[in-house]
């Protein structure tokens, strides 16, 4: 059929988009201040009110390695919990994932990475090492029928060792596959990726696991994420990760700038008519009081000039 009939161009683009919400956990890990999990909990309250459906609240780690997220405890015991909405925590062993069982998440996250160098600085095994660790993970998650969600960092590029081969990538999906996740993570963690090579990768790993069940988790360092959005929804994927205000950077990828802003993804999708059962406003003032706390401005364009309007 022609794509286009009169002056309507028929993209092919999905019709509704599942957005996760990392801005929690991905996007406040790495401040240096800690944060008081009051704040933390207003935060993924207003979240909650304006309309996602996943939203990333805790991390199981090591607060020796991550001291931000040594509140998540707090977090997930404090928050209005919204039925139907998934409140995600990464877990990156069997204690990790006590903890978050204990703590009541819907959803555990398995995080790898596509490349050694990164895996080693991050959770100080090889990928190999990781997969084996995530095993207990795995079987304990689906024992409790929680949801497990596999992330694989630098799946476009890697701060220590430089590019990524997509057959690494691809390698990690399968064995996170066969671990038994219901969705997996592609991460430009760095934030390096370019369209062409997104839509390369994303195409190559749907062979191994269903398009509909993998997401773009993109940062926005080099400035390309919505473009890497666009060209990963013209190749089918139809969930991503975005932070409220852009907030975020990786403690083990200096330089990292943060995920992709909430506020400028809903602001495409929305031009682009696309579905998220999200209230745009909703999340340009909880973007504003985030930052309002962190005594900095929204790392977002549309968040920004829509509070400016607001203003003016
Ligand atoms: P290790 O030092 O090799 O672990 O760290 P260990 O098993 O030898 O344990 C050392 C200590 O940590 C022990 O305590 C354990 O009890 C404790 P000690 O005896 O010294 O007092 N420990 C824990 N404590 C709390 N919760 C746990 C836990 N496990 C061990 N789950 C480990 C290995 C994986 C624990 C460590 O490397 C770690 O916590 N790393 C986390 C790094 C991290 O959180 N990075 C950021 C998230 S990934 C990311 O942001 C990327 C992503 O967003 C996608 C993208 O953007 O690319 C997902
Ligand atoms: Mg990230």
């Amino acid at each position: 059929m022609n794509a286009i009939t009169s002056n309507v161009v028929h993209t092919g683009l999905p019709k509704r988009v599942k957005i996760v919400e990392v801005g929690p956990r991905d996007g406040l890990q790495n401040e240096k201040e800690i944060i008081l999990p009051e704040v933390k909990i207003q935060l993924v309250d207003r979240l909650t009110k304006a309309g996602f459906s996943n939203i990333e609240a805790a991390s199981f780690v090591s607060p020796k390695w991550v001291p931000q997220m040594a509140s998540s405890v707090e977090v997930m015991a404090g928050i209005q919990r919204k039925s139907g909405v998934i409140y995600s925590a990464l877990t990156p062993n069997i204690k990790g994932f006590e903890a978050a069982l204990a703590a009541g998440a819907d959803e555990v996250v398995i995080f790898s990475a596509a490349s050694e160098a990164f895996t080693q600085k991050n959770i100080n095994c090889s990928i190999a090492e990781s997969i084996a660790r995530f095993r207990d993970v795995a079987s304990a998650a689906k024992q409790h029928k929680i949801r497990l969600r596999g992330s694989i960092s630098c799946s476009f590029g890697c701060p220590y060792q430089g590019q990524v081969p997509a057959q690494d990538v691809a390698a990690v999906v399968r064995q996170l596959r066969d671990l038994g996740c219901d969705e997996i993570d592609i991460a430009d963690t760095i934030g390096v990726g370019t369209a062409r090579q997104v839509q390369n990768v994303m195409q190559l790993v749907a062979q191994d696991f269903p398009l509909a069940h993998l997401s773009g988790h993109f940062h926005d360092t080099y400035g390309q994420a919505l473009a890497n959005i666009y060209a990963s929804l013209e190749v089918g994927i139809a969930i991503f990760h975005s932070s409220v205000a852009g907030l975020g950077g990786c403690p083990y990828a200096k330089g990292a700038t943060g995920n992709v802003a909430t506020e400028d993804v809903l602001f495409m999708l929305q031009g682009l008519g696309i579905e998220t059962g999200i209230d745009l406003d909703a999340v340009v003032d909880a973007g504003q009081f985030i930052s309002a706390h962190l005594g900095r401005k929204a790392v977002s364009r549309a968040g920004n000039a829509i509070t400016a309007k607001k203003i003016n």
